[in-house]
């Protein structure tokens, strides 16, 4: 079969509701500047689908020091791979105050979040070690499982009994091979905002023998006293071997990095290919990345607006009776009894009717007869963003009960 006839049949799990969705559900354009209010179809819409979690995207100081560090440099320099030619001092002092940030001895900055991880994952494994992993990692893991050729076991999400006996299947296995044992969990699951357990994955450091390798893409930021993640939360952030964060959550910008012990970090820094073979960071983003890192150490009203804002809004939709799931982040999952058609309806009213605007997830990422809707709370929305958003939800729940989406035809966007 001719290959493109065969992609046209099959348009993959996403894909096949382009015709439909594209530029609505899916590809939506946001318009304005990044904030709790910005244009849809141009529409105002109270906007909770950014996970611009300290408000740092449009903040005056990150604005001036990206604007500033783009007109010195430009978005060249330096050029090549940090390996070759792409190295800077400023490269560096970021890496500094990041490992010092989440108590690391070291740090490496990666292009990208989502390559960087899964090179890490290439680098550190052998055909002889063994990984251990929970079911509900991000994409970006799995993907970086797919190069490792060894044994991998999965334990059901957060599940840490059976961590455990994974734990002791590994680590048979490795007295034969010869290797050693990888744990890779995450410290804030982005869809459903629970934390890793990385407590109880810590514990077992006592029985088995193993490195922990921890995705806080969520975390950092925003949890923990001092904001350096789910580990500090839990008071097991030395206990995290390898700690990585991307800069697109509470950084608000590209670029991501991976900390943990100086001999280790150099070993990943010599053999990442995701990174040896692609361009270093632009300066305006490692710029801009000290200006935010500055703030996130220097402003600390802003984790506790976030938080005062979540509360708010998961104690008020837990009052109303909404299902929130087990969330102990700011990503705040509403759980409603719907199916994807449904969901459609009532997100194009969200939109239309009442100028909210949030994410949808429907299966196959939850059960069938689940709309999630997912409402991210930011630093820079209000109190009375809140109240508005409750009163919504109440009404949208009502309408949703009463039969008011049940149509058979799709939504018309
Ligand atoms: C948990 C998690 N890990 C990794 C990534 C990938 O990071 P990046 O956007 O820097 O590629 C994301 C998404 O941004 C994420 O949510």
């Amino acid at each position: 079969m001719d290959l493109f006839e065969r992609i046209l049949q099959d348009m993959g799990p996403l894909g096949k509701h382009y015709e439909y969705s594209e530029g609505y559900f899916m590809f939506p354009k946001l318009e304005g500047e990044i904030a709790p209010r910005m244009k849809f179809k141009g529409k105002e819409m109270l906007n909770w689908s950014l996970n611009n979690y300290l408000g740092l995207a449009n903040h005056p100081e990150v604005r001036k020091a990206d604007a500033d560090a783009a007109a010195k440099y430009g978005l060249a320099y330096p050029m090549g791979a940090r390996m070759m030619s792409g190295n800077s001092d400023e490269h560096e002092k970021l890496e500094r105050d990041l490992a010092s940030f989440v108590q690391k001895e070291s740090s490496y900055l990666l292009n990208f979040g989502y390559q960087g991880i899964m090179s890490v994952i290439d680098a550190l494994l052998r055909r002889q070690d063994v990984v251990v992993y929970d079911s509900e990692c991000h994409a970006c893991i799995i993907d970086g499982l797919r190069m490792f050729v060894g044994k991998r076991f999965v334990f059901p999400h957060n599940d840490i009994e059976s961590c455990e006996k994974q734990l002791q299947r590994a680590t048979k296995l490795v007295e034969e091979t010869g290797g050693g044992i990888l744990v890779i969990t995450e410290g804030v699951f982005g869809m459903a905002g629970d934390m890793g357990d990385l407590k109880g994955i810590a514990a077992l450091k006592k029985k088995y023998d193993f490195k922990l390798l921890v995705d806080d893409a969520h975390g950092f930021g925003t949890m923990g006293k001092t904001g350096a993640g789910a580990g500090e939360q839990q008071g097991v952030q030395d206990d995290i071997d390898l700690y990585f964060s991307t800069f697109a959550k509470s950084m608000a910008s590209i670029g991501a990095f991976i900390a943990g012990p100086k001999k280790i970090i150099n070993f990943l820094k010599y053999n990442m290919r995701s990174q040896i073979f692609a361009k270093s960071l632009p300066m305006p983003l490692v710029i801009g990345a000290q200006k935010r890192l500055e703030l996130l150490k220097t402003k600390p009203e802003l984790k506790e607006n976030l938080w005062k804002v979540v509360h708010a809004l998961q104690d008020g939709l837990r009052s109303k009776g909404f299902n929130i799931g087990k969330t102990s982040s700011p990503v705040t999952p509403v759980m409603l009894k719907g199916s994807a058609l449904q969901a459609g309806h009532l997100v194009k009213d969200l939109r239309e009717n009442f100028g909210l605007f949030c994410s949808m997830v429907i299966y196959p990422v939850v059960p069938k007869d689940c709309i999630m809707l997912r409402i991210i709370p930011t630093a820079v929305h209000t109190l009375d963003d809140v109240k508005f958003t409750i009163e919504i939800f109440e009404k949208i729940k009502i309408k949703l009960e009463e039969g008011a989406y049940s149509l058979e035809e799709a939504p018309v966007i």
